[in-house]
């Protein structure tokens, strides 16, 4: 199932076609090439002072630390993300040197999701963001440290036929259109 989003003016097709499916096929693998794509992508994006500050948790469907995962997602995202082909947990260090507060880790860790994102699209994959799970459970099954927060859980995989979620939330959700704001409502001060 294809959701383009609806644009003004013609943008990359890969940012217009990118969406977040739930519908995942639970045969298929990710490649080592196309996981190191997707991490490379996330290594390459800006961040304030260069700091870097994101760290990544790799998860193949079939293996422990995937169901370590698993089971710390809220109850929703357990139903349907499970199908994926591999998590990856974005980890951002929310401290600076001197122990304060670094809170723009979180923006620098969002950028390397989006990189992430594209990249996955642009190889034919699809990558959903996962806010919902406990925090907790995550660091305590990956051993973080203090100044270490899990930002978010991407789960990663091939898309599958809508119709594969059976009836429920999830399909609702898959067969829905995709909105947004329009672009007059977003801007503040000043005009196109
Ligand atoms: C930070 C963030 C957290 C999200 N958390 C969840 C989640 O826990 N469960 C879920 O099913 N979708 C989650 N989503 C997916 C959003 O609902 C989705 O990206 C949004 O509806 C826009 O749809 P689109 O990505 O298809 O354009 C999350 C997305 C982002 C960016």
């Amino acid at each position: 199932m294809k959701k383009p989003a609806l644009t003004s003016v013609d943008i990359h097709p890969v940012l217009a076609e990118r969406w977040s499916p739930r519908s995942l096929d639970d045969q298929a693998t990710i490649s080592t090439e196309d996981l190191t794509g997707l991490l490379e992508a996330a290594r390459w994006a800006p961040s304030a002072n260069n700091a870097q500050p994101w760290r990544f948790i790799i998860a193949r469907r079939g293996e422990e630390p995937f169901q370590k995962i698993v089971s710390a997602l809220m109850g929703f995202n357990q139903s349907w993300s499970p199908k994926a082909s591999a998590y990856i947990v974005i980890v951002a260090n929310m401290k600076n040197d001197d122990g304060s507060d670094r809170a723009i880790s979180l923006f620098d860790s969002g950028l390397a999701a989006a990189f992430l994102s594209v990249e996955a699209h642009h190889r034919g994959l699809v990558v959903h963001q996962m806010a919902g799970f406990d925090h907790a459970a995550i660091s305590e099954s990956f051993g973080l440290n203090d100044s270490q927060d899990a930002v978010i859980v991407l789960a990663i995989g091939t898309q599958a036929p809508a119709e594969a979620l059976g009836e429920g939330p999830a399909l609702e959700r898959e067969i829905a259109p995709r909105e947004r704001i329009p672009l007059d409502q977003l801007i503040i001060s000043g005009k196109l």
